[in-house]
């Protein structure tokens, strides 16, 4: 009794033991015999039965693509980032792939994907066309469309689909084409790529593209035509420039919805100083804009012109002045004279390099302020001076990065944690209007900040 039910046990044992190992046995040898196929047919194109190397597959994949590229005359240019860095590093190795039997060196890279840009704007619009031809052609094409944001104001939220990016796809590479619109600041828009729920979230790894996890916006990039892998395509001039731009690129809509609900709660007012008002401020933020990008300086929008677009997609009208932000380690001494050559004179020069610089310019019944912010660890700051005291001020933010968005037809930075750089300088109450703001008690993010050394007056207090 005892020894018989101890024997079937053992014999289980073992015959499970015995059933892995022939498993195990049987994966190897199909791993082996794979292998083996797959050296013989799978990685070369003369095995004559279509098996491509995966570079093979890309190559074929761009000439089908630049093939429909030249049928349908689309205005694409290649963006893709791996193949713009090759580009702008591998000098070398560009001259020589103009030269001798083309390699796939430049747009095949070691990614499963190549992205070009395709200029909306340009783009004689014959999609089911294209779209048969790319069938036709052995591709799958996905496209993913959007609300077009030029179409949506605050009078009308529902704005029309438009085609955002296409994944063209032959086996299991991609060509990703990002669908570049022309907006009324005069730059270049692309929306971000959002699945529906009904996509196939698996038509390519979607994490890894370089472009679509946000919107973004460029400046129109000058475009070259060469060769590369012995295919004729369109590149940015500069290579290194666009990858810079891309790094920054990342752009915020108004918010278009929040602003009407505001607006229902307090009427926008159109008296004719309003208008006025408005019409200069927006006049100054485009000279602005124009002088400090000639010298190569990023801004943002700060302040009372930040809340203005961040509550109101406008500017506001009782606020009297514009306010700009700009890094302290982007200062140069130039500054003040390209303002006062484009008409603006300085009105008073506040603090130093070193601590708490602030311009002020004066416009056309409009004042220009420009706050240096300056970077300390968990915060970044900007300095406050009050001229007759000699007092300093300290306005803390929470650390930020920037973005692009549009405000009265001007493409310009914000923060991009906008709510954050809101919520610190104007409160939880930032979407209740103020009109009394004392500069000195009324932000809650306002310290005070010692007193400027009588002897250095002269320097850190200019009041013109
Ligand atoms: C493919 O195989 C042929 C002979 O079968 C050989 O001549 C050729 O070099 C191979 N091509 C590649 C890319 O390995
Ligand atoms: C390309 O752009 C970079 C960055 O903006 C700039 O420094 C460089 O001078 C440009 N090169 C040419 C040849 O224009």
């Amino acid at each position: 009794m005892f020894s018989g039910g101890l024997m079937p046990r053992i014999n289980r044992t073992f015959v499970l033991a015995l059933l892995i190992s022939f498993s195990s046995i049987f994966l190897l040898f199909q791993l082996y015999y794979y292998r083996q196929y797959a050296s013989k047919n799978g990685f070369n194109i003369s095995g004559g039965k279509g098996y491509l190397s995966g570079k093979e597959e890309h190559l074929h994949l761009l000439k089908k693509f630049l093939g429909l590229v030249r049928k349908f005359q689309l205005p694409v240019f290649l963006v893709d980032t791996a193949s713009l860095n090759l580009l702008s590093q591998d000098d070398l190795l560009y001259k020589a792939s103009q030269q001798k039997e083309p390699q796939c060196s430049f747009l095949c890279t070691h990614r499963d994907f190549t992205t070009f840009a395709l200029l909306g704007n340009l783009w004689k619009y014959d999609k089911d066309a294209l779209l048969q031809a790319a069938e036709e052609r052995g591709l799958e094409v996905l496209e993913i469309r959007g609300k077009d944001p030029r179409l949506i104001s605050m009078d009308d939220l529902t704005g029309n689909d438009i085609p955002l990016h296409f994944l063209i796809r032959f086996n299991n590479r991609v060509v990703h084409v990002v669908v570049l619109y022309e907006r009324s600041g005069n730059y270049l828009w692309h929306g971000p790529l959002r699945l529906k729920a009904s996509t196939d979230k698996t038509f390519i790894p979607f994490g890894k593209l370089d472009f679509g996890r946000h919107a973004g916006a460029y400046d129109r990039p000058e475009l070259i035509l060469t060769t590369l892998d012995g295919l004729d395509v369109r590149t940015p001039k500069n290579h290194s420039r666009f990858l810079i731009d891309h790094s920054n690129s990342r752009f915020l809509e108004c918010r278009c919805k929040e602003a009407k609900t505001f607006y229902q709660l307090y009427p926008d007012e159109t008296s004719p100083e309003v208008m006025d008002f408005k019409m200069k401020a927006k006049s100054l933020l485009h000279l602005a804009s124009k002088v400090l990008s000639a010298l190569g300086v990023p801004f943002w929008l700060s302040s009372g012109t930040c809340l203005g677009w961040y509550r109101q997609c406008n500017i506001i009208p009782y606020s009297k002045d514009v306010d700009l932000g700009i890094w302290i380690k982007d200062y140069r001494d130039d500054i003040t004279q390209a303002f006062q050559k484009a008409g603006l004179p300085l009105k008073h020069h506040f603090g130093k390099v070193e601590d708490s610089l602030e311009l002020s310019f004066q416009g056309n019944d409009v004042k220009l302020d420009i706050f240096f912010f300056y970077d300390d660890g968990d915060v970044m700051w900007n300095g406050g001076t009050q001229a007759k005291s000699g007092k300093k001020f300290k306005y803390v933010f929470p650390r930020f990065s920037l973005c692009w968005t549009e405000l009265v037809d001007l493409k310009a930075r914000v923060p991009c944690e906008t709510l954050d750089y809101v919520t610190a300088n104007y409160g939880p109450k930032w979407n209740v209007p103020v009109k009394v703001w004392d500069w000195k008690s009324s932000p809650p993010n306002v310290q005070e900040n010692g007193v400027w050394p009588v002897r250095e007056w002269d320097d850190v207090i200019q009041v013109y």
